[in-house]
């Protein structure tokens, strides 16, 4: 099977995690920044853990200082899906990597995000749409700033907010204002949960945030009613075993509970978080998923329709995008 050629909908994209390490260091030679020390000898980014990986990522912003810089790592980034059959992708912007959490700038930024994004469709055939997103690390206070960047410039391209970073900081609580905020807004919802904390954090994310989309909620699979309540709920997964699996959560694909998940009724999606970072493209989780559940073109397209009715966008873009999955790519 030819995964690259199959129609892809990715739900589960953070901007600057798909930033390759070349185009980093390019940005870095160019402002005189000194960042060697995040790059292995290959070029590949250095990181040993999660912790070292949040790190390093900061440090590969530090980088990013222009809205000029976005619309370029936007359209690199989109060009690089485009090549895995990704047709639709929700992508996580941070407000505090582009001018500081500060909506002047912010706006700008977000400008620039969307002139790529309007450039890539016409040139790769990729709609794009962003998700606001707070850094649970950096506390409740900057994540009110951030919902304030998103609340002010809710629209067609910005659809949703959600919290990514250190899932072992804080609780999803401390940021209640933030979600309730976002909801009156207009936005849909979504936290990362479940990777670094167990169940009882997934849980955390649906009863006290109300979210509708969970970011990875892999270790659910450690709590057999938790899975049963997220299928019955029909709460959406966004799952990025390559990253699971280069972060160490799960020793292999065959390991990894997506296919447990699946087999269960929960709607899982798949996606690549940080692709560079993980040394994974969408062609490749299909790849790979095909190769260790021996998963077929039914079940890949079965989880790209369950993608784009989860997806944050207009129904008019719903609609279009469904029916390009239909076509038959040769
Ligand atoms: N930010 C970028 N990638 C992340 C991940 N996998 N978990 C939490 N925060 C992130
Ligand atoms: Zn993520």
């Amino acid at each position: 099977m030819t995964m690259n050629l199959l129609p892809k909908v990715e739900l589960h994209l953070h901007l600057e995690g798909a930033a390759p390490p070349s185009f980093i260091k390019g940005l870095a030679k160019e402002k005189n920044i000194d960042i060697n020390r995040i790059f292995n000898d290959d070029g590949s980014y250095r990181f040993t853990d999660f912790w070292e990986f949040l790190k390093i990522y900061e440090a590969a912003c530090t980088t990013l200082q222009k809205p000029e810089d976005f619309y370029r790592l936007t359209m690199a980034v989109l060009e690089e899906s485009a090549a895995s059959g990704v047709i639709y992708s929700e992508t996580f912007l941070s407000p505090d990597f582009c001018g500081g959490r500060d909506l002047g700038a912010w706006r700008e930024y977000l400008h620039a995000i969307q002139e790529a994004a309007a450039q890539a469709e016409k040139s790769f055939g990729i709609t794009l749409r962003g998700i606001v997103t707070c850094i649970r690390h950096f506390g409740p206070e900057k994540a009110r700033q951030t919902v304030h960047c998103a609340a002010e410039t809710v629209g067609n391209f910005i659809v949703g907010f959600g919290i990514a970073g250190d899932e072992k900081v804080g609780a999803p609580k401390d940021f209640l204002w933030s979600f309730d905020a976002a909801r009156e807004a207009g936005l849909r919802l979504t936290a990362h949960a479940g990777e670094w904390g167990g169940p009882e954090s997934v849980r955390a994310a649906i009863q006290d945030l109300g979210v509708e989309r969970i970011g990875h909620g892999v270790r659910a699979i450690e709590d057999l009613a938790l899975v049963d309540e997220i299928a019955e709920r029909e709460i959406v997964l966004e799952i990025c075993p390559g990253s699971n699996v280069a972060l160490g959560l799960y020793p292999t694909f065959r390991e990894h509970p997506i296919g447990e998940m699946f087999h269960r009724g929960v709607k899982v999606t798949v996606s690549t978080d940080d692709p560079p970072f993980f040394h994974t493209t969408m062609k490749r989780e299909y790849d790979m998923l095909n190769q260790a559940f021996d998963w077929d073109e039914g079940v890949f397209h079965t989880i790209a329709k369950t993608s784009i009715n989860a997806a944050f966008c207009d129904q008019d873009t719903k609609t279009r995008i469904a029916k390009r999955l239909e076509q038959v790519h040769e």
